[in-house]
């Protein structure tokens, strides 16, 4: 299809041209069945593995939807690099970089050998370790952090959003390893407030119900320095998006960071055990995904397929 990288205000492709790379890839993958549900959160295992959505938003605040692109679902680790931007807004950059880390550990999400290495420095607010110390960096009572960090993903998606209970309930009762993280994050000094209330907040963060237009609005908000372009809220300081993009781009992908880079161009994405993927095309537009079955790299199989067709059809590649 044609790409018209100068068509309206701000540049990107064509609306025909998105909407068909977006039906295309619905089409070539909505019967893949590869991959499996998250089970280690014994709810995540129930949410039907057929499910299959994407959106993108552009910068002019146009929605473009393929399939299950309304359907709920826990945001999990995609939650992650909007915590960290609240912090960099609310603290500085540099307490993120000083406090967890900035750089990619080599280790799965939940490693507590990565915590050890470097004493819980070193890491970064994507992995399990660095997340949770995000959170036990937001200031306040943990009503006010709660109330801050359901307040960025809303103001990000553009609309109120809400805690998944049973989700909630099901990892509450078995993230026995993230408190031990937390714990440990703790003993190091990576964070001030209460380690079991980090964790409690985390794991409610995690939590947040959002659909593939919600991740697509949060992505395009990242893609157009931190404006939500369907609300025009300025949620982010512009001056912070670059670095929550640099993160995403060396971690998002859990260990497949790597081979994502290099499929996409330098999309900057991160996803999460929910089967979602948010995904950053800066200048241009976002993307959002949710199908529940993961690779083992716990990454959503078809979700990643589906970014990487659109973003090569569109040529939007940031590299
Ligand atoms: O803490 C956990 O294990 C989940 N709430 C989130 C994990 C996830 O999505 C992967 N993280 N990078």
């Amino acid at each position: 299809p044609e790409v018209a990288f100068a068509q309206g205000r701000g540049s990107g492709p064509s609306s025909s041209a998105i909407q068909a790379a977006l039906d295309n890839a619905y089409g070539k993958y909505r019967g893949l069945n590869e991959g499996k549900n998250a089970d280690y959160i014994p709810a995540l295992a129930e949410v039907p593995s057929n499910f299959f959505g994407i959106a993108i938003v552009t910068g002019d605040g146009t929605v473009y939807q393929a399939g299950d692109s309304k359907q709920e679902f826990s945001i999990q680790s995609v939650s992650k690099p909007i915590t960290a931007a609240l912090v960099m807004q609310e603290s500085g950059s540099k307490l993120i970089e000083d406090s967890v880390g900035v750089d990619a550990t080599g280790q799965v999400f939940n490693s507590i050998t990565a915590v050890e290495q470097y004493r819980g420095k070193e890491m970064n607010p994507l992995v399990n370790p660095g997340a949770i110390a995000t959170v036990g960096n937001v200031k306040g009572t943990p009503d006010e952090v709660w109330n801050k960090i359901i307040g960025i993903h809303s103001d990000m998606a553009g609309r109120q959003l809400q805690v998944n209970q049973p989700v909630y309930q099901s990892e509450a009762a078995t993230n026995q390893r993230n408190r031990a993280i937390g714990a440990l994050m703790s003993a190091y000094e990576r964070f001030p407030s209460d380690p079991a209330v980090a964790v409690d907040l985390y794991t409610r963060q995690c939590s947040i119900n959002v659909n593939a237009v919600d991740l697509a609005t949060m992505a395009a908000t990242l893609a157009f320095g931190g404006r939500n372009p369907v609300t025009k809220k300025q949620v982010l300081d512009p001056s912070i998006v670059p670095g929550v993009l640099a993160i995403m781009a060396t971690a998002g992908m859990y260990d497949d960071s790597g081979k994502w880079a290099f499929h996409t161009g330098g999309v900057p994405a991160k996803s999460g055990v929910g089967g979602g993927i948010l995904a950053v095309v800066p200048g241009k537009f976002g993307i959002g995904t949710f199908a529940p079955p993961l690779d083992d790299a716990g990454n959503s199989v078809r979700g990643q397929k589906a970014i990487i067709d659109i973003v090569n059809e569109l040529k939007a590649n940031p590299y």
